[in-house]
């Protein structure tokens, strides 16, 4: 089905109705865009409005916006003072101390654990003291390793609350990632716990932990405080590891917060790009947290009486914003999820639905696409009706996938927003808004207030106006919620984003725009790649692959998959005089699970005896990306590789055994 033949869903009437459902805070097209109008053309006056209807400061700004893509020097709300953790925790303690504030639904669907504003705002507190008697001042970098358990959302907001910034490493993470990634921000304190829980299995996380810690400049960290979730007996290292329980004990539960300005660091958040090393994307605290508030209470439609839940990890992006900061800012309900969608079976999110009487629902394509798999029959008698809003984040949503989530989920009404963005977006840039966008299966719609999209000639820069024209992906004016820096490397953040197409934004993504002025974001036009809505860089993988005492070249690209969206092929070539033994394959699978972590597992290996080359060397990835994906018939001109023939061994390799 091309682009103009996917059907337009109006906005469900029950969302409409007020006998049904709270009115939307945005309630027709024409409101969205008036809103949007003034979100572009004035933003000090929206963005100025919106920080003191959403936000507490403790000291008022002096300038709403400030700074530009040109000179990279992007700044809002200075001079303001503010704290995040008062922001989501202690204003809405002091009203209302009772009302829950996370509803955690551990791995064992019978493991729920409800903790209110009061709860929360003691337990940060007494964290925050414990972080302090540990040393940490404000300014300093603290690394959490930890599962989808209350404790990580303490851990975070008590970071915040005395002005450390926190870097949260995914707990998917190979002990070699945690490491570069502890090393790179300098942190001296690690919170961790003694294991995870997942689907039925324990997962080693302090281990993990003492395996990152134990070589090299990671010697720097000074302690680990370690919560006990399942109890199993850990390693211990005498002066540096302590009990969390033992130290929250001695703590006392009142902790002032610290008067942020609205511009120092509120955390660093490491994701891939195009290069081998991660880049440690620094959020500062206003703008951000005005961004993850502004987008839940305009694009979740939050309303007070609401059980609102995201899936994602709160090791990612998605959990920061849509976990955490957004939903708690606004003092909302959030779920934490522990589990996984099919454990202890294929019902597990309808009955979650169903228990909490959830409201917003948050997830990834790729669970949606293996749910959709395993059958409709998994939802059968479950009672969804207290859902009004479906959201679905990562990557890009195929039609029969929306459709699905729309029809078996959301019965037809529901609103489906399909939500873009990423870790650098701070907050959500394009997606509809419930009670006013038509939606269209695929598309992430139209953007997002203070957010003005254009689509770019790749190689010229300039706009492209005509509809359905692929290009990239730019934003041409700041927002308050966009990432500021690359840790430590202002030139890096400079050259990815700002340097590629001057006075624009570059996404990295590639993206077409419709006659409605929908758009259409197609996926990366750069060497990373999304594997179940996880980046992955290609060269990351590759240097982890060359990193094997077997291995000489290795080159890595992005399949499609039915499943997973992409999926990792990799192409390696053995050093001289090496024979493949038997399992080697096996062997370099694992070495990339190994150095980068389980989600980075590549589906297939392949072990060829050279890549295609041009003369001056270059690996032809363009040629391997269409070897996989089975487009070997337009291979375009490969009379310029150092070796033409090469190409049809690749194929023979790939294809050979079909
Ligand atoms: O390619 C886009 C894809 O995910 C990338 C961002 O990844 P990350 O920083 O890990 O953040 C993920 C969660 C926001 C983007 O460059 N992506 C994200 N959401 C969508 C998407 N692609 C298409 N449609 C989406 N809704």
């Amino acid at each position: 089905m091309t682009v103009e033949q996917i059907p337009s869903h109006p906005v469900p009437q029950r969302l409409l109705d007020a006998s049904k459902c709270p009115k939307p805070h945005v309630s027709s097209i024409e409101q969205y865009k008036a809103m949007w109008q003034e979100s572009v053309d004035d933003p000090e006056k929206f963005f100025g409005n919106l920080a003191k209807e959403l936000l507490s400061w403790s000291k008022p700004f002096d300038t709403v916006k400030h700074g530009s893509f040109e000179n990279g020097d992007i700044a809002w709300f200075m001079g303001g003072e503010l704290n995040a953790s008062y922001n989501c925790v202690d204003r809405h303690a002091m009203k209302n101390p009772d009302k829950v504030a996370i509803i955690h639904e551990g791995d064992e669907p019978d493991q729920v654990r409800k903790i209110t504003y009061g709860e929360l705002l003691r337990d940060v507190s007494k964290m925050a003291n414990v972080l302090k008697s540990r040393g940490v001042r404000k300014g300093d970098n603290v690394a959490i390793y930890m599962p989808m358990i209350p404790e990580a959302i303490v851990a975070i907001l008590a970071c915040t609350r005395i002005g450390a910034p926190h870097s949260v490493v995914f707990a998917g993470f190979s002990a070699e990632s945690l490491r570069d990634r502890v090393v790179d921000c300098s942190a001296r304190v690690v919170i961790t716990s003694d294991e995870g829980r997942r689907g039925g299995k324990n997962i080693a996380t302090k281990r993990i932990v003492d395996d990152a810690l134990g070589k090299g400049q990671a010697n720097q960290v000074e302690s680990v405080i370690v919560f006990k979730r399942t109890g199993t007996p850990v390693p211990w290292v005498e002066d540096r590891d302590v009990w969390w329980h033992d130290e929250m004990a001695k703590a006392r539960s009142v902790c002032a917060p610290e008067p942020m300005n609205a511009e120092d660091p509120l955390f660093l958040l490491y994701t891939s790009g195009s290069t081998g090393t991660p880049k440690g994307i620094l959020h500062t605290t206003g703008g951000y947290l005005l961004g993850a508030a502004t987008t839940v209470k305009y694009i979740f439609d939050v309303h007070p009486n609401d059980v609102y839940a995201c899936m994602a990890d709160i090791g990612w992006v998605t959990g920061h914003s849509y976990i955490v900061y957004g939903p708690l800012t606004l003092g909302a309900t959030t779920v934490l999820f522990e589990s996984t969608p099919t454990y202890p079976n294929p019902s597990r999110f309808w009955d979650l639905i169903q228990k909490h009487k959830i409201t917003q629902f948050y997830t990834a394509p790729t669970a949606i696409r293996a749910l959709r798999r395993l059958g409709d029959q998994w939802l059968d008698g479950y009672d969804l009706s207290s859902l009004r809003i479906l959201g679905s984040v990562g990557e890009p949503i195929n039609p029969e996938a929306w459709n699905w989530y729309n029809e078996k989920v959301g019965k037809n009404q529901c609103a489906i927003v399909d939500t873009y963005w990423q870790t650098e977006t701070g907050s959500i840039i394009v997606s509809p808004l419930p009670g006013a966008i038509a939606t269209k299966a695929g598309s992430a719609t139209l953007p997002f207030f203070g957010v003005k999209p254009m689509i770019l000639d790749p190689t010229t820069g300039k706009e492209i106006t005509e509809p359905d024209v692929t290009g990239v992906l730019a934003i041409s004016q700041p927002w308050p919620s966009m990432a500021r820096t690359v840790y430590n490397n202002h030139t890096r953040f400079l050259d990815t984003y700002l340097n590629p197409y001057p006075g624009f934004y570059f996404t990295g993504d590639g993206a077409s725009r419709d006659a409605d002025g929908y758009l259409w974001v197609r996926g990366r036009v750069d060497d990373v790649i999304n594997v179940s809505g996880h980046r992955l860089s290609t060269a990351e993988i590759e240097s982890a692959l060359v990193n094997h005492e077997t291995v000489a070249e290795a080159a890595v690209v992005g399949g499609n998959d039915d499943l997973t969206g992409q999926c990792i092929h990799a192409f390696v070539s053995l050093k001289p005089h090496v024979e493949a033994g038997e399992g080697l394959e096996k062997e370099l699978t694992l070495q990339v699970r190994k150095i980068i972590g389980p989600f980075a597992t590549p589906k297939r290996v392949y072990l060829i005896s050279d890549h295609p080359k041009t003369r001056s060397g270059k690996i032809m990835r363009r040629i391997l990306r269409k070897i996989v994906n089975g487009e070997q018939d337009s291979l375009g001109d490969i009379s310029t590789l150092a070796d033409p023939s090469i190409v049809e061994q690749l194929i023979q390799k790939v294809h050979g055994d079909n």
